[in-house]
């Protein structure tokens, strides 16, 4: 057996465990949405507002669930996964033709898992047809002369106007996709400014990252970072640090701005010289061994996919070898300490213990739905060796 062999068996148990947590939560929820986070370790469906119901399609999070079924129906092959994802690709059709929660970079999050996976695994139509309409609503938020795309709220908000986070890394490729499909030049435009500017200005001389950042919409002058979910302006929040490997790597391989592969690189060599000897971070890099502060396995699992992905695009064996094995480890780190079967509890959650927002105190120590979906996406990269990637 060759050694990607060998752990795509010592895999199995958990890939089989993640299955039947994707089943369960299925038969609960049916074509409605679970909230962001478990509470007590149980999904409960999003709370109603005043302009949605329960369960209801908005946030930025709710894509994660049918990417989850996409990931599952690659592994199996069953039929009631795919027709769980096609329920959602009408919902997330409706979405965008309705005009419904769309004042957000995330648009990138939300089509390109809902509507660009099963689109490519099924050439469905309608997922094609709104991941283009979400495409060209994100294009909205290009602002001039700084060359990024604002990433929350209405774009004449005087407190989000020329700002941008580290997360947007993960929203480019369903612009990257847009351009492949409508021959456009920009949306490649687009992603290769936003993305030079955030190697430039997000990642710091120690190759630790700001949260967010802000440039005047006026002259497009850099101005300065903040955070809005770390611990501190100037610390490293630790999901961001995991954006950064994943959505550099990826955005290196759509452009080919070598920037963007050594920014991949720094972003996770500092985060690989942060880790815990569990190797699973806490929320905020500033934490140590011996902290009490909660760990974010979430950011783990999102990093876990991003060393496999910088792995990929190495040309140096060496490096090549270093990223694949960190990639591995980690992820056996949380099939091992981080999972319900590990811990031997019930759970709706496929990985325990991710943190939302932890000065907020909002979902912290629960399962998170990103947290599930890279979870399961690290598994799939290691289980199956020839599957494309949705971003
Ligand atoms: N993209 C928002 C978050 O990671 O919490």
């Amino acid at each position: 057996m060759t050694l990607a062999t060998e752990l795509a068996t010592e895999l199995a148990p958990a890939v089989d465990a993640a299955l039947t947590t994707v089943r369960r939560n299925i038969a609960t929820f049916g074509s409605r949405y679970p909230d962001d986070t478990t509470t007590d370790g149980r999904y409960l469906p999003r709370p109603a507002t005043e302009e949605f119901p329960l369960g209801g399609n908005r946030g930025w999070t709710t894509s994660f669930w049918p990417g989850m079924q996409w990931l599952a129906y690659e592994l199996t092959g069953d039929e009631d996964f795919r027709r769980a994802g096609e329920e959602h690709v009408q919902d997330f059709a409706r979405r965008v033709a309705q005009g419904e929660d769309l004042l957000t970079h995330d648009l990138g999050f939300l089509y390109t898992l809902s509507c660009v996976a099963p689109w490519r695994l099924t050439g469905d139509t309608v997922a094609r047809q709104a991941a283009l309409e979400a495409a060209d609503h994100l294009m909205v938020r290009f602002l001039e002369p700084a060359g990024i795309l604002q990433a929350w709220g209405d774009l004449s908000d005087p407190a989000q106007r020329g700002r941008t986070i580290v997360d947007s890394l993960m929203n480019m490729p369903l612009l990257t996709w847009a351009g492949e499909q409508s021959g456009a030049e920009r949306f490649d435009d687009a992603v290769r400014r936003h993305t030079a500017q955030l190697a430039e200005h997000v990642l710091r001389d120690d190759d630790s990252t700001f949260h967010t950042f802000y440039w005047d919409p006026v002259t497009g002058e850099a101005l300065h970072g903040a955070t809005e979910q770390g611990a501190g302006d100037d610390s490293c929040w630790a999901r961001g640090q995991a954006w950064g490997i994943y959505g550099f790597a990826l955005n290196y391989r759509a452009t080919g701005n070598p920037a963007l592969l050594r920014s991949a690189e720094r972003c996770a060599d500092y985060f690989l010289a942060h880790l815990p000897d569990d190797k699973v971070v806490y929320w905020d890099l500033v934490y140590t061994d011996g902290s009490d502060a909660p760990r974010d396995s979430s950011a783990s699992a999102i990093a876990a996919c991003g060393l496999h992905e910088l792995a990929s695009l190495q040309t140096d064996p060496a490096k090549a070898e270093k990223y694949a094995v960190a990639a591995a480890e980690m992820l056996r780190a949380l099939v091992e300490h981080y999972t319900p079967a590990a811990e031997g509890v019930d759970s709706d959650a496929l990985l325990l213990h991710s943190v939302y927002d932890a000065p907020k105190n909002i979902g912290v120590d629960e399962g998170s739905l990103w947290g599930d979906y890279f979870y399961l996406e690290a598994l799939v990269r290691h289980t199956l060796p020839a599957w494309t990637r949705y971003w």
